[in-house]
Parts: C-alpha cells; sequence; structure tokens
C-alpha cells in the first residue's frame, strides 16, 4: 500500500481520473485528491471524494483544511504525487516554479518523486513553449509521461489524449518499485547499427538498420546496472543514460572494436554487419567518364559474431540477432548452431521493422523457441535486459 496525492487538472481527460482513482484503490493504494479550480469544472469533488474514500481539497484558502492538515503537510505525506490529466497550463507554471494554487503550491512544496500525464490539444502539445516546459520539467526530474495519439475531444487527430488510465497505473508501479540492478557488477557487450563498407571515398555498401533495437537493448541493460559498451556503427541516435560507446564504421572496425572490448559476460550483437566489403576500396573517388562499367569485387568480412562465440575470450552469454524475410524460425535454428551462439533473437523483417518503433521477436535457444507478441523496441529492450540478467544471476 501507498500513499498517493492525486491532482486533477482542468481538462475534458478529467473524468478519466475517477477511473485512475478506482484503479488505485482496487491495486490497494490510498488516493488523496487535489482538485484545481479548472479541474472541478469537469469532474464534481463527490465524485473523487467517494472513490478514494477521502476528502477532496481544492482551495489553499479553507481555514479548516488548512487547520486539519497544511498543504506542506499534504504534500509530504505522500509517496508519489501524480499529475491527471496535466493541462498545458499546469505544465507550464509547475515548470516555472508558480504557486498560485493548492495544486501548484503542493507541487513545489513536494519533496517526493512527481509523475504527470499530460492530456492537451495537438497544437498545444507541439507548440515551442510546452517543449520547452516539458524539457524543463524532466531536467527538473519529473517524469512526463507521453501522451496518446488518436481522435481529440476538439475534433482533431494526433498525439495529446491523456495515457490510458491503465497505462498511468504501471507508471506509477514503476515509480514505487525500488530499483532493481540485477545486472550490477556485469559488463555487456552490444553491437548496433549498420556498417559502411567503402567503394571509394565517396560511395559505400550499407544495408536499412537503423540502430533503434540495439541502441534501447544498450540503455535497458544500463538501467538493469549493468556496464555497458556499445560499438555502434553510423547511426544518427544520442547515446543511452549511462552507456559507453564506440563508433566504427566498417565491419573490420566493429570487430577490433569488440575484440578491444573484451572481457564481458555477455554479448548481444544486434547490428546489421555487412556480409561483404569491397575487394579494394579505391584511394581517389571512382570517375564514370572514359573507363566504361567498373565491376565491383566483394572479399568477405570477418563473422564478429562466430568469432566471438567460438573465441577464447567467449563471454558466457552470447546472443545474435537474425533478421530474415522468409523461414524465420528454420534459419535462426540454423544461425544458432553455426555461429555457436547461446540464443538466437530471430525477427521477419519483411514488414516495417527496419527502421520502425515495433518489433516482433522469437528467441532461439537449445530448448526451443519462445515467441513474444509484437512489442514496442523500447519494450522487447526491456523485457530481453530482463532475460538476459536472469541468465547470468
Ligand atoms: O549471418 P547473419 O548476418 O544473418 O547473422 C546475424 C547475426 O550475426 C547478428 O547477431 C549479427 O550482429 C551477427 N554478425 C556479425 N558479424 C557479421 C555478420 C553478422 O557479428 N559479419
Amino acid at each position: 500500500m501507498k500513499r498517493i496525492l492525486l491532482i486533477v487538472g482542468g481538462g475534458i481527460a478529467a473524468y478519466k481520473a475517477c477511473e485512475l482513482v478506482r484503479l488505485l484503490r482496487k491495486a490497494g493504494h490510498e488516493v488523496r485528491c487535489v482538485l484545481t479550480e479548472g479541474g472541478s469544472h469537469f469532474v464534481m469533488p463527490m465524485t473523487l471524494a467517494a472513490l478514494s474514500e477521502d476528502k477532496v481539497y481544492t482551495t489553499l484558502w479553507d481555514l479548516k483544511d488548512e487547520a486539519e492538515m497544511g498543504h506542506i503537510q499534504l504534500s509530504r505525506e505522500a509517496d508519489l504525487v501524480v499529475v491527471a490529466p496535466a493541462t498545458a497550463d499546469l505544465l507550464a507554471r509547475m515548470a516555472g516554479g508558480i504557486a498560485d494554487d493548492l495544486a501548484t503550491t503542493l507541487l513545489l512544496a513536494t519533496d517526493k518523486p512527481v509523475l504527470a500525464a499530460p492530456a492537451m490539444n495537438v497544437r498545444m502539445w507541439r507548440h515551442a513553449a510546452t517543449r520547452r516546459n516539458i524539457d524543463q520539467l524532466r531536467a527538473d526530474g519529473v517524469t512526463v509521461m507521453t501522451p496518446d495519439e488518436g481522435a481529440m475531444a476538439c475534433g482533431e487527430y494526433g498525439p495529446g489524449r491523456l495515457p490510458e488510465p491503465a497505462a498511468i497505473v504501471a507508471a506509477i508501479e514503476a515509480l514505487l518499485t525500488p530499483h532493481v540492478t540485477p545486472l550490477a557488477g556485469r559488463h555487456v557487450l552490444v553491437t548496433a547499427g549498420p556498417t559502411h563498407e567503402p567503394i571509394d571515398p565517396v560511395r559505400y555498401i550499407a544495408n536499412r538498420s537503423s540502430g533503434k533495437q540495439g541502441f534501447a537493448i544498450a540503455g535497458a541493460l544500463a538501467r538493469l546496472g549493468a556496464r555497458v559498451t556499445l560499438v555502434a556503427g553510423p547511426v544518427a541516435l544520442p547515446t543511452p543514460h549511462g552507456v559507453e560507446r564506440i563508433d566504427v564504421e566498417t565491419a573490420r572496425e566493429m570487430a577490433a572494436a569488440v575484440e578491444h572490448s573484451l572481457p564481458a559476460d555477455a554479448a548481444v550483437m544486434v547490428a546489421a554487419v555487412a556480409d561483404w566489403r569491397a575487394e579494394d576500396a579505391a584511394a581517389q573517388k571512382i570517375k564514370k567518364a572514359g573507363g566504361g562499367t567498373p565491376t565491383l569485387r566483394l572479399a568477405e568480412n570477418p563473422d564478429i559474431l562466430a568469432t566471438l562465440a567460438h573465441g577464447t575470450r567467449r563471454p558466457r552469454l552470447v546472443i545474435g540477432f537474425a533478421a530474415e524475410t522468409e523461414k524465420v524460425l528454420d534459419h535462426a535454428a540454423a544461425k544458432r548452431a553455426r555461429k555457436g551462439a547461446d540464443w538466437i533473437v530471430a525477427n521477419d523483417v519483411s514488414g516495417d521493422v527496419m527502421g520502425g518503433d515495433a518489433n516482433t521477436i522469437h528467441i532461439v535457444t537449445v530448448d526451443g523457441v519462445e515467441d513474444w507478441e509484437r512489442l514496442p523496441k523500447e519494450a522487447v529492450a526491456a523485457r530481453l535486459a530482463e532475460r538476459i540478467a536472469e541468465a547470468l544471476a
């Protein structure tokens, strides 16, 4: 049981706060509600009082309230402060440190974690002022959820819908759960992104890998306490928090960086390494004029995964990825054996996986196949990191 102080802002999504209170009560938490002046135009204090089985606070200027429980105490008594819906105005006042009503005064006075679930019109959400306020709040340590995308009450479409109450409950539970670091003291090596193999100084062979899944995995492993070395091919993604990154260009550079980063307890090879490179990359730009159509002779690149898995400094857990467009599981099982990996994470990339934000994976191990449902790449990463932690425990 935890004590949650729920601040209900003034937006049409305020009615969903009632469902949120119900779900939190069902999960065994105590909920105390604060209704802003705007919020009180959308939901009745009585509704929240009945659902929370507690008094609802609406103003800073109630002498009786203030005598029973001062506003500072109200903000300190909770384990977590939740703002849902967090309107553009409320977020702006929070970001500016303004305390001109009960809600914002409590938010300024609290020493507890704060979770904000925004809800507003899509243009308000996209406005530069809101973007600035969100950045500021996140820098101040407030957890700001990303609103859902969809049809809005105002008839427009886009991001700005209040996240579903169940999703807010999940975010609350995550914030209330003490941080676990099952991978503390472990070193995990991750490769990600494509490689670029030069043909001449301006041209190269590449593939469609975005690096998103590998970067997400590196971040998820770091969040579980691992020391993570991320060997990244050429991608423009930000380095996940707490991850040490080595940027490389070619497969041979990637192989050297992996070798250099050993020893490791586990290796997750997500990179889409080019199988071939130009045998002799030209030192100068190959010219079109005169010489006819050049022939590109290819040479095989080192197989980084197989080399690592068969080497003397093999990490205890070696995981490869298999991007296939057909017979996904057959190819993955064969690949696992051939490369000497413990697990192969297979995904069908015939759809929109490459560059997209979701992934459907199958984990092929010596014991068989585990199918996962289609998940955002971040969720695949979080789950996979947990599986890796279990395997190394
Ligand atoms: O053979 P294929 O490229 O499909 O195998 C994919 C797996 O092998 C991935 O885990 C990838 O990171 C790894 N790999 C590698 N070095 C290569 C080719 C693939 O590490 N040269």
